[in-house]
């Protein structure tokens, strides 16, 4: 089934509570490799099937935007023969995947230090965002070279320079401001994190947007992610009380 399709179809998931923003922590690659006694790489190929899939389900699901964790700023320390395959298959998969995403209506965003990645995979990233453009289906947004604090800072420096520049005044700054100046900005925060592999950590994804997702975590290996898993997550969400720290019978609950 195509996106487009999957979006129109009934959702069977959930009664009605879907989270509107899924962000995915897509771990455990090297180790499905290792299992195999393959290398790495070998792991990071065998985990784009689950991407396509995974993000042809959230649309079916009723999921309006999905951000995935592919490369984290502190993934550039490992072997330079790992990063330097990741980077050649990330431009791989994009040039492979770009036109059905499209065919299927799929707007796709980029959040990271961009200017760290190499100029081929720059333009791919570039050319992708400008044709996906106009596109309203599932938003997905990639991050690669991406670090919660990298992004925290960078919106800093935003601000700093508005208030240099005499636009805004230091003590107008709120966390509106803020959030508008990070890299999701405009995004509402995701409602549910996945992080597949089995760490029970953050490693430095969203630190300000994730202050009130529901955590999920799987012990799936990514490769090894699919449907299935996926709505084991959306029903653990759907079971969820969010009380944003009020009590249940402000919420009307209790
Ligand atoms: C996630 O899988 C992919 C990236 C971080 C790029 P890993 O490569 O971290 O896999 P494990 O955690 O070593 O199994
Ligand atoms: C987090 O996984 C980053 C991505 C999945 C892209 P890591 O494997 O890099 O995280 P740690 O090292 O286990 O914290
Ligand atoms: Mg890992």
């Amino acid at each position: 089934m195509s996106v487009a399709d999957a979006q129109t179809s009934t959702d069977s998931l959930g009664g009605g509570n879907v989270p509107e923003h899924v962000a995915i922590i897509m771990d455990g690659n090297g180790r499905w490799a290792k299992d195999r006694s393959k290398p790495r790489h070998a792991g990071h190929r065998a985990g784009v099937a689950p991407v396509r899939k995974i993000v042809e389900h959230a649309a079916r699901r009723g999921v309006s935007y999905l951000t995935l964790f592919a490369f984290s700023s502190e993934n550039w320390q490992r072997p330079r023969v790992e990063v330097s395959k990741l980077m050649g298959l990330f431009v791989e998969a994009l040039q492979r995947e770009l036109n059905s995403l499209h065919r299927n209506n799929v707007k796709l965003k980029f959040i990271g230090a961009r200017e760290r990645l190499q100029n081929r995979l720059c333009k791919k990233i570039e050319a992708a965002e400008a044709k996906t453009e106009g596109n309203s289906g599932l938003t997905l947004i990639v991050a690669v070279a991406y670090g919660g604090r990298w992004d925290m800072v960078n919106a800093a420096r935003q601000l700093a320079e508005c208030v240099a520049k005499g636009d805004l005044k230091a003590d107008e700054i709120g966390e509106s401001h803020f959030s508008q100046a990070l890299a999701l900005g405009g995004v509402p925060d995701p409602d549910l994190l996945i992080r597949t592999g089995g760490e029970r950590r953050i490693s430095n994804f969203l630190l300000w947007n994730l202050a009130y997702a529901e955590l999920y975590f799987s012990d799936c290996l990514w490769p090894d992610f699919g449907e299935d898993e996926f709505d084991d997550a959306m029903a653990f969400y759907a079971s969820r009380q969010r009380r944003y720290g009020n009590t249940e019978k402000q919420l009307g609950i209790a």
